[in-house]
């Protein structure tokens, strides 16, 4: 059973895909064993415990500094012997130490066919406004590995959605959530759970 922690920031429903894909047989061999939030607000923390999953905030504005909050981040991962870590909208940069720990064990998606419209400043409603600014026709979402740059790990998944005429940032955000986030992040879990995908060591 592959041991999986979610860390989210905000709404939680790509972490929802993930806990409805374990219910329906989507992902087999996985399980959620902890949620952590940067924000105590996060709706994702009461869909986590709503499940009787251990859910916690580990924030950096409790810390005296960023080095504080990583350590914490770390231990608190460490505790429950994942896996797999899964970035669900996690808006916090990763700390080099965790990348390293546990290489190719990170994945984060990504709202966007990779490589366009990712990168800094391309988050949220950002990476949707991009798309609509240059006028693609189609767009997507990525999943991938986490490395040392952003969004630039390498590729695990990829699903392609059309834009409509007449969409704003808003409606586009959520068809490429419901056609494409809410598939391939399951999707790639499950691949990972049983062995379709690589999951790497850590160093
Ligand atoms: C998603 O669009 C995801 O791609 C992005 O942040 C959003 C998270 O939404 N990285 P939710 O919290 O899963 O509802």
């Amino acid at each position: 059973m592959l041991r999986i922690g979610v860390l989210v920031s905000g709404g939680g429903t790509n972490l929802q895909a993930i806990l409805d894909g374990i219910d329906s047989g989507k992902i087999r061999n996985g399980k959620v064993e902890v949620v952590i939030s940067n924000n105590e607000k996060a709706y994702a923390l009461e869909r986590a415990a709503r499940r009787q999953i251990p859910a916690f905030c580990i924030s950096p504005k409790s810390f005296a500094d960023r080095a504080r909050f990583h350590e914490a981040l770390l231990k608190k991962l460490e505790e429950y012997a994942l896996d797999l870590i899964v970035l669900a909208g996690f808006l916090v940069t990763i700390p080099p130490e965790m990348i390293r720990r546990y290489r190719n064990r990170i994945i984060n998606i990504h709202p966007s066919l990779i490589p366009s419209f990712c990168g800094v400043g391309y988050y949220g409603l950002k990476v949707h406004e991009g798309a609509l600014k240059r006028g693609v026709k189609v767009t997507g979402a990525t999943v991938h590995f986490v490395d040392e740059g952003v969004d630039s790990g390498p590729i695990l998944l990829q699903r392609a959605v059309e834009v409509e005429p007449g969409d704003t940032p808003g409606t586009l955000q959520k068809r490429v959530m419901e056609q494409a986030e809410w598939v391939i992040l399951p999707k790639a879990i499950d691949m990972l759970a049983n062995g379709e995908l690589p999951l790497g060591e850590g160093e």
